[in-house]
């Protein structure tokens, strides 16, 4: 897989995780594997976490303080909470009464796709001005090492 900056790459990642989203669906429906396609998801959506905070939020957070750069961060941060809150009450769903589990996964499906979509169109084009075209790429090759050094054990 060839790179050619952090935010193409984490928009790649946006896609596998859509796939395992839409896998963790199919399973709910059918009933099968819930379990394990919840925690393959929670695995992968957790190094997808890790990947924005090292390569997009630390690199911003590093650079001089300004309102753009604090709002960006706060809002990135609290969209990040609410969907670890979301996951954290679809495993409860699962490990409870079925009949939420349902509701639970489509609240999560309705944020996350909303985040990402807001990752992709807002966030993203103001973190690659932030940035530069420079720092980008550098820290595309990084993520990617950092992924391929990771996703061995995911
Ligand atoms: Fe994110
Ligand atoms: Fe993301």
């Amino acid at each position: 897989m060839t790179v050619t900056n952090v935010i193409d790459f984490l928009v790649r990642d946006h896609e596998r995780l859509a796939q395992m989203r839409l896998e963790m669906g199919r399973s709910i429906t059918k009933n099968m594997l819930v379990k394990d396609k919840v925690k393959e998801y929670i695995r992968h959506f957790e190094l997808h976490e890790a990947l924005e905070e090292k390569f997009l939020i630390s690199p911003i957070e590093r650079l001089r303080e300004n309102k753009e750069k604090n709002d960006l961060l706060q809002r990135l941060t609290d969209e990040h909470h609410k969907i670890w809150d979301l996951i954290g009450q679809l495993w409860e769903a699962i490990n409870s009464r079925r009949g939420f589990v349902q509701q639970a996964y489509f609240d999560l499906f309705a944020y996350t796709e909303s985040h990402i979509r807001e990752e992709e169109q807002v966030f993203f084009p103001k973190v690659s001005k932030l940035l530069g075209e420079k720092m980008i790429a550098d820290l595309g090759e990084k993520a990617q090492k950092y992924y391929e050094h990771y996703h061995v054990q995911v």
